[in-house]
């Protein structure tokens, strides 16, 4: 009794710790100060586009997707949040009628320039503007694709901006890509991530140790996991349906339990997402962010019990409210 009121207490805290992450124990923010022209801004820099193209898993995925599913044939395609055009032009690529790329950030004046490059001006429109503010046709496109997700899929994500063009641009029986997200998590060890404070050339810091374990308990990280790292089994915590789902649906709590796969320590809970390009039900292509797979720019996000590890034969966690 008193070890499940032990991991009662433990799931209780956790919902202290679920907050914004950080990234690989760095503690400068992810995400710019400045409101949402300094979120746009912030898409202005080259290297958060060279890191998106740069992720082949992502990207790739996509591209597999856009051009050659046969999704894109003879349709209109409305990108939402176009950045450098990447999508819009795969698309084109992949026989679309015509296509639209919207983005609020100044890279809108660049995509349009490679789209020139790539002498697409015929098939792709570039605009410039919050797609909240765009005039288009309503209930006009036959796809809309977006590339929205943030850490733990929800962290910053810009769903509820795709929910806004899909209720507004989308034509009945038109499809929202990706189809489908999926939140897993599982309980997990950080391992080689976690600094060797019990010997430092030799000496003990264990107050260093003390220090760093409170840091990281208050929010969550963002780091690259393997495999190995998990020691419970997986569970799918949160689904989300890109055609059916509300802003509403976006905020969730979850129970859950997880099983350890070993007597085991535990440091924490690591969660990842999967994604999946989904045609009248069939798949037409997939990737996953989980640690068993290969690293996206996401990684995977790791909350730290507050209480420090725990050493388990059998875990089972109540969680009452997971706020993404
Ligand atoms: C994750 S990036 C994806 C860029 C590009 N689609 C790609 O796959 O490389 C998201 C882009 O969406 C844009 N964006 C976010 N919210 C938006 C909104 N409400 N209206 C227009 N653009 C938006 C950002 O400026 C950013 O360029």
């Amino acid at each position: 009794m008193q070890q499940i009121m032990r991991e009662l207490d433990e799931a209780r805290a956790l919902l202290a710790i679920l907050k914004p992450p950080i990234d690989e124990l760095d503690e400068a923010p992810l995400f710019p100060s400045g409101g949402e022209q300094g979120y746009f801004d912030s898409y202005a820099q080259i290297g958060i586009h060279e890191e998106m193209i740069g992720d082949h898993v992502r990207t790739g995925t996509y591209r597999k997707f856009l051009e050659c599913s046969g999704a894109c044939v003879g349709k209109k395609v409305l990108d939402v949040g176009c950045g450098t055009g990447v999508l819009s032009m795969f698309a084109a690529r992949g026989g679309a009628a015509s296509v639209v790329g919207i983005d609020a950030c100044s890279i809108a004046t660049v995509a349009e320039k490679n789209v020139a490059e790539n002498e697409m001006q015929h098939c792709v429109q570039i605009m410039q503007t919050k797609v909240e503010d765009a005039v288009l046709d309503a209930g006009s496109f036959d796809v809309i694709v977006s590339e929205w997700m943030g850490y733990f899929l929800l962290y910053e994500s810009m769903m509820d901006s795709v929910i806004y063009a899909r209720d507004k641009f989308l034509k009945p029986g038109g499809s929202v890509q990706p189809s489908r997200c999926s939140i897993i998590i599982a309980g997990a060890v950080l391992g080689r991530l976690a600094f060797d404070w019990d010997n430092v050339y030799g000496l003990k810091m264990k107050a260093m140790r003390e220090v760093a374990a409170a840091n990281m308990a208050k929010e969550a990280v963002v780091a690259v996991l393997d495999g190995t790292s998990i020691v419970t089994d997986e569970t799918t915590i949160w689904e989300l349906d890109a055609l059916h789902c509300s802003v509403s649906d976006l905020e969730f709590s979850r129970p859950f339990s997880l099983a350890a796969r070993w007597d085991t320590k535990v440091d924490g809970i690591a969660a990842w997402f999967d994604t999946f390009f989904e045609v009248d039900g069939q798949l037409k292509a997939f990737f996953s962010t989980s640690p068993s797979s290969t690293p996206t720019h996401w990684k995977q996000t790791f909350f730290y019990f507050p209480s420090g590890p725990l050493t388990v034969r059998s875990i089972a966690f109540l969680l009452s409210r997971i706020l993404p």
